[in-house]
């Protein structure tokens, strides 16, 4: 396994170096090998789109139930169009947030080369390009879209840093492009356009907010009938996910004993000397900062050994949506 530093080698001015990295990580993806990749929301662990065995090389490295469709990466409109149908809305959404935390699921175009695999079956496609300069590089060199789920085993806390993917699945990639701890944090946030209607499969990167302001209307939730059933529209969003090895336990306001402190503002509890270890996720309440620092601290928590994690209140404005998603399921029960 390779492990290159972008960063160091922007720095140093070596660009003949990062052109280096990109080729070696489009020829693995290329042989179909698995190549974990940076983004802005989560690293991803990604395989070439076009070729089922490698697409079903991400679901036997993550132990990911088969049934859960996977997210297509590209590299600009051009190769978006190329593979899935986009109406005036799904257009207006991507000139307002692409590249960016946005997924579209869209009608997927007949002639789509993007193994049945990805789409586990439907006739939907998630698309995204993805505000990574290097890895839409990397899509461009590949020639063709790139699946990628969070690079994390399956259930787990999604990795926001390179160490985090050789901790989760160093073993399983040819190569990780290292890019730094992710800058948004949390995975991007998905909308299926159904027959003119969209509708919210996945709060993230993107705050619901800014989609209404462009689309000039409120966003309709997931249809209550399928949630919890076996045919989800979203079929990642239902069960136990992002779970630390401790139990979460949420709208915490004093700690007990055994328990981690995850704090949110400036509010500490007075009992917080109890705690076994202490973190906040922005200390001054601002929920981007607390998107950004979210898995790392519940990985760093979950390594102290507490039993149980304990999680301030967190506001259900903005970014908070998504926030509070991961942690309602980081803290649901475990199946598995
Ligand atoms: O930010 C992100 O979206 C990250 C980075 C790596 O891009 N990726 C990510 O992928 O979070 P993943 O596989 O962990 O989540 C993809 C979600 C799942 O909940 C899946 O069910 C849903 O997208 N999905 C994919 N294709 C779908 C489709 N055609 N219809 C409905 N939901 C779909
Ligand atoms: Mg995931």
């Amino acid at each position: 396994m390779k492990i290159f530093d972008l960063k160091a080698l922007a720095a140093a001015g070596r660009p003949k170096a990062l052109e280096g990295a990109i080729t070696t990580a489009a020829g693995a993806l290329r042989r179909g090998e698995l190549v974990a990749i940076p983004t802005e929301t989560v690293y991803g662990l990604a395989a070439d789109a076009t070729q089922p065995l490698a697409v079903a090389g991400i679901y036997a490295a993550k132990g990911r139930p088969s049934f859960n469709p996977l997210i297509a990466h590209v590299a600009d409109r051009a190769m978006a169009d190329e593979h899935g149908i986009f109406d005036a809305l799904s257009r207006r959404l991507a000139d307002a947030f692409w590249p960016g935390p946005l997924t579209l699921v869209v009608p997927r175009r007949p002639t789509s080369a993007v193994a049945d695999i990805v789409t586990a079956g439907l006739e939907t496609l998630a698309l995204r390009m993805p505000d990574n300069a290097v890895t839409r590089d990397l899509i461009r060199a590949v020639g063709r879209p790139i699946a990628a789920p969070s690079a994390n085993r399956s259930g787990g806390i999604s990795a926001t840093s390179a160490a985090d993917v050789v901790a989760e699945l160093g073993d399983k990639v040819s190569v990780i492009l290292d890019d730094g701890a992710s800058p948004v944090g949390v995975e991007s946030t998905i909308l299926m356009i159904d027959q003119g209607v969209p509708r919210l499969l996945r709060p993230g990167g993107i705050a619901r907010g800014a989609i209404e302001a462009v689309l000039g209307r409120p966003l309709v939730g997931l249809d209550t009938e399928t949630e919890g059933t076996d045919r989800p529209l979203a079929p990642g969003m239902l069960t136990s996910h992002y779970a630390p090895n401790a139990s979460v336990r949420l709208e915490a306001n004093e700690v007990r004993h055994g328990e981690a402190w995850l704090g949110f503002g400036p509010r500490v509890p007075s009992d917080v000397q109890k705690a076994i270890a202490v973190a906040n996720l922005s200390a001054t309440g601002d929920l981007i900062e607390a998107a950004a620092n979210l898995f790392r601290l519940l990985r760093l928590l979950d390594r102290s050994g507490a039993t149980t994690i304990a999680v301030a209140p967190i506001p259900a404005e903005g970014l908070g949506e998504a926030i509070r998603d991961r942690l309602t399921r980081a803290a649901a029960p475990r199946t598995g």
